[in-house]
């Protein structure tokens, strides 16, 4: 039986709100992610901003016209401030200036961005950026303060290098990093209170000082899991075999690159964890089946016209895990390149698994997209090809209703 999966996340609505300082020319930056994200983004500038970076920009960015004026009679009904604050999901100020974030405080409303703060009925971010001495302004702490005690999210700001010259506390956050916040903020969280353990990458089998067995996979597929998976609520661990990846927001990152080393992470995480039935294992890496039987402590030298390299079989971490006592939901990963329907199902029976997801090795190694088919006790699962960050959303979606009925 072959179920479609809707993989059609309706897009949400930000308003994006960029105050005058320096690091509102991350905010362009910040546009371009949030539109390859599929986010729906308005801009909305203050007239400071435009003194920092031009609307022209952020409107070839967002392919929108940018707001910045009060009296803008071109939205529906004339009132700008309505109309945008009531069709978004979540404003997000970034940068938000000291100023800025002294008007909200006081509830002032005397620019379109400001007043569509105060009219807003969604959920307000504050990704403050400003000199050091500004942040650490006791009027600064109070206005933060406050803003939280009203039930605003602040994000950041970081330490580092600033504008003027000074190092200390007030930096914007990166663009990547407000990015995850955003998309944290917008996905439901369907895995609070749950641990998820997650193998991703290629692992490195070594044969000498300076060669080694390994695969092509890149990571990219167990680190958008991770990500979907924190974005969800989980408290997510990530053992990961080679890859150059950033390790996702939230997610603890435990680096284990050989076969051997990542089976004795992962058993030493669910034992520490004392994982049961209720939490999730998740083997993405492409675990090499075989290692060198021996590791030669100095480099082979070539001599004979062919060279012999005994193999021995390595643990399956993924079926180990699935007959443990008292077992978590464990999903398994089946990259084929042929059979792959086949394949999948007879690995998914043979290992004991809930769910396993089903890929062509050669499409998703290294790519940047997947196309996956789910299979489960109820049956097949087409997902449509999308970003890997999507898939994964929807990998887990799908995970956490299977356990829900467990
Ligand atoms: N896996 C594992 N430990 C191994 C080998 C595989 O945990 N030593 C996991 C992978 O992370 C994946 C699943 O098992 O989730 C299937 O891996 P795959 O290599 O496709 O299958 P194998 O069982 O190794 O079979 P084959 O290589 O013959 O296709």
């Amino acid at each position: 039986m072959t179920t479609p999966i809707n993989t059609n996340i309706s897009r949400k609505k930000l308003v994006l709100g960029i105050t005058g300082g320096i690091a509102a020319y991350k905010a362009a930056e910040l546009v371009r992610l949030l539109v390859k994200a599929e986010i729906d983004v308005q801009v909305v500038m203050t007239s400071a901003a435009c003194q920092f970076i031009t609307p022209v920009t952020m409107q070839a960015l967002s392919g929108k016209p940018v707001f910045i004026d009060m009296w803008d009679n071109s939205s529906g009904n004339g009132m700008p401030h309505i109309e945008l604050s009531r069709n978004a999901d979540a404003i997000l100020v970034a940068p938000a200036s000291a100023d800025f974030m002294a008007k909200l405080v006081q509830g002032r409303a005397d620019d379109l961005l400001s007043t569509l703060c105060l009219a807003r009925d969604c959920p307000l971010l504050v990704a403050p950026a400003m000199n050091k001495q500004m942040w650490e302004a006791p009027a600064t702490q109070r206005n933060i303060a406050q803003l939280k005690a009203d039930g605003s999210t602040i994000l950041g700001p970081e330490s580092g290098v600033q504008a003027c010259g000074e190092t200390g506390l007030g930096r914007m956050l990166e663009p990547e990093a407000l990015l995850a916040q955003i998309n944290s903020h917008f996905t439901p969280k369907l895995l609070a209170n749950k641990r998820v353990l997650i193998t991703a990458g290629a692992t490195i089998e070594k044969i000498d000082p300076v060669r080694a067995i390994t695969n092509l996979s890149s990571g990219k597929m167990g680190y958008a899991i991770a990500q979907a998976a924190a974005d969800m609520g989980a408290e997510v661990t990530l053992v990961s075999g080679a890859t150059s990846l950033a390790t996702p927001h939230n997610v603890t990152h435990i680096s284990a690159t050989s076969a051997e080393s990542m089976y004795l992470a992962v058993m030493k995480n669910i034992a520490a964890l004392t994982f049961g039935p209720k939490d999730i294992f998740i083997s993405v890496a492409a675990v090499a089946d075989y290692s060198p039987a021996q590791t030669s402590t100095q480099k082979i030298k070539k001599s004979e016209q062919t060279l012999t390299i005994a193999l021995k079989k390595n643990k399956d971490i993924l079926a180990d895990v699935a007959s443990l006592p008292n077992a978590p939901f464990c999903v398994g990963f089946a990259a084929e390149s042929e059979n792959l329907l086949e394949y999948a199902e007879a690995k998914r029976l043979a290992k004991k698994l809930p769910l396993i997801v089903a890929n062509l090795a050669t499409n998703a190694m290294g790519s940047d997209d997947n196309q996956v088919t789910l299979l489960d006790k109820n049956g097949v699962h087409t997902l449509d090809s999308a970003p890997k960050i999507q898939v994964a959303r929807e990998i887990m979606q799908h995970t956490a209703k299977l356990l829900s009925q467990t």
